[in-house]
């Protein structure tokens, strides 16, 4: 499986503070050199899965994981996308990558499917998991006005599970993987993020 140097994705729950974090970081880097984007994407295909998470409008879960996997293969492979701009030698930050998938559609549909559909893509340098008690990240997003159907207490916990369970798989691929407590405030987070790509370099 082929890793690809420059690639850092964060990983987590829903209301764990990665987007808040990458957020910060682009506020605090301002190089084009960083590319700092997120899955689903903000193309028509996110934007159609996105509409699906938020509506009463349901498909299969296996068609949501062919989305998802589709979605990412647009994402890596298109121009300008993760692979062009990491081989130019761009560091790329990804909001949610290959494990949301194993993780999320994993419950959803079973296990197989999105191991296969996820089976070739490359795999990211760094995975930076974001940990927090289900309960303390949904109190989180209790204000969100547009809730999707995965934020519910009982499957954030399978969640949250699943992720402790695959994360040393990964690290047997060849990926670095951190966890961060998500349950830190904002800033604490914040400083332990910049440590960490203080490290990589970024
Ligand atoms: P996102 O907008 O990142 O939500 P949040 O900021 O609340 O984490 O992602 C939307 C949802 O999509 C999120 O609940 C996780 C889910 N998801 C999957 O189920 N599979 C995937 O492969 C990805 C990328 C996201």
């Amino acid at each position: 499986m082929t890793i690809l140097p420059n690639f850092i994705v964060f990983e987590g729950g829903d209301g764990s503070g990665r987007t808040t974090q990458l957020q910060l970081i682009a506020e605090y880097h301002t190089t084009k050199k960083l590319w700092i984007t997120a899955e689903p994407t903000d193309s028509p295909l996110g934007c159609f899965i996105r509409e699906l998470l938020h509506s009463e409008l349901t498909v299969q879960p296996e068609t949501l994981a062919m989305l998802f996997a589709a979605d990412r293969h647009e994402h890596l492979y298109a121009p300008n996308g993760i692979i062009e701009r990491c081989s130019r030698g761009e560091t790329v930050i990804c909001d949610r990558y290959i494990l949301s998938s194993l993780v999320y559609q994993g419950l959803t549909c079973g296990e197989s499917l999105p191991v296969s559909l996820n089976k070739n893509f490359p795999l990211p340098s760094l995975i930076v998991f974001f940990d927090i008690d289900p309960a303390q990240a949904l109190a989180r997003i209790g204000n969100r006005l547009v809730k999707d159907s995965y934020e519910q207490y009982a499957f954030q916990t399978q969640i949250r599970e699943r992720y402790r369970r695959l994360l040393p798989h990964y690290a047997k691929k060849g990926c670095c993987i951190t966890t961060v407590n998500a349950a830190e405030t904002v800033e604490e987070v914040q400083k332990t993020v910049q440590k960490l790509l203080n490290h990589a370099s970024i």
